[in-house]
């Protein structure tokens, strides 16, 4: 089983930077944080997840609903106002909003950036109370300074999710929990929230609706790290030599680079992940 010492990044494809960071940083508080082999690396401030951008063709794929990511406020009037506000920047930055709505004792708002993804806006002030407080207790320990993100009516306090789809989702309980070695919490049967569990950030894994549903390209994949470049050549031999029995899909070569050792692979349900030997 891999021993990862994190889920450091989620990344996520759109078809130009400057159409798409500044609608993230105007209403998510996303940050550029960094720049590397034409990507850029944004962060929240309350958040040490790393959310990294590729720019796409033009025509890059517009990605499904339900293959977001998402950020939380803290109260359920801070998602109307967020809505507010988006309907405010609609024109100028040629955004769709999908009205608020209560799920699973969350209550939010999504929004699609013509970059091609859908994201959400999302409150769980009533989830802790309800037995939630595995995954909803909060991602922050001091709120946003004012000067971060003022005048809008809502503070996005923390970057909280990513979601994939998943084709046979107990399969895929199995393989996140017995081969990638994370913590997989179940609250309710058609889907599951996979995270590291040093960290409250979390992919939220949602049973597929259909066999036919659009595949996601290795731009929209989850990074986990190992603690050596050593770790990262044995994942990938165990890789190599259990892929068959893990129903791995594709299996890249590993990338050997002056700052990390990775590989891509392509899971059971052909889902896009990275093992890198990255530190934070
Ligand atoms: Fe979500």
């Amino acid at each position: 089983m891999l021993k990862p010492t994190g889920l450091i990044r989620g990344h996520y494809e759109c078809r130009s930077f400057a159409e798409t960071i500044p609608i993230l940083a105007d209403i998510l508080a996303l940050e550029v944080v960094g720049e590397k082999y034409g990507e850029k690396v944004l962060k929240h401030p309350n958040t040490d997840w790393r959310l990294v951008l590729h720019e796409g063709r033009p025509d890059a794929p517009i990605k499904p609903m339900r293959n977001h990511y998402g950020v939380r406020v803290t109260t359920n009037e801070e998602v109307d106002r967020a809505c507010d506000y988006l309907e405010m920047k609609k024109d100028e930055f040629r955004i769709k909003i999908i009205k608020p709505r209560g799920n699973h004792n969350a209550y939010s708002v999504h929004f699609f950036e013509p970059g091609g993804n859908f994201w959400e806006i999302e409150s769980y002030e009533k989830a802790v109370e309800t037995g939630m407080g595995k995954t909803t207790n909060p991602h922050w320990t001091n709120p946003l300074p004012k000067e971060k993100f003022s005048g809008k009516g809502y503070v996005p306090q923390a970057f909280t999710h990513g979601t994939l789809e998943n084709d046979d989702l107990e399969a895929s309980e199995r393989f996140y929990r017995e081969v990638l070695g994370l913590e997989v919490v179940k609250l309710w049967p058609s889907s599951c929230y996979v995270k590291h569990p040093s960290t409250p950030w979390y992919v939220v894994c949602i049973q597929a609706l259909s066999a036919n549903r659009q595949r996601l390209t290795r731009y929209q994949r989850f990074t986990l790290a190992v603690d050596s470049p050593d770790a990262v050549r044995d994942a990938h031999r165990a890789f190599q030599a259990r892929g068959r029995d893990w129903k791995i899909t594709e299996l890249d070569d590993l990338k050997e680079t002056s700052d990390e050792v990775s590989f891509l692979f392509s899971d059971l349900n052909s889902n896009w992940w990275e093992i890198a030997s990255a530190v934070q």
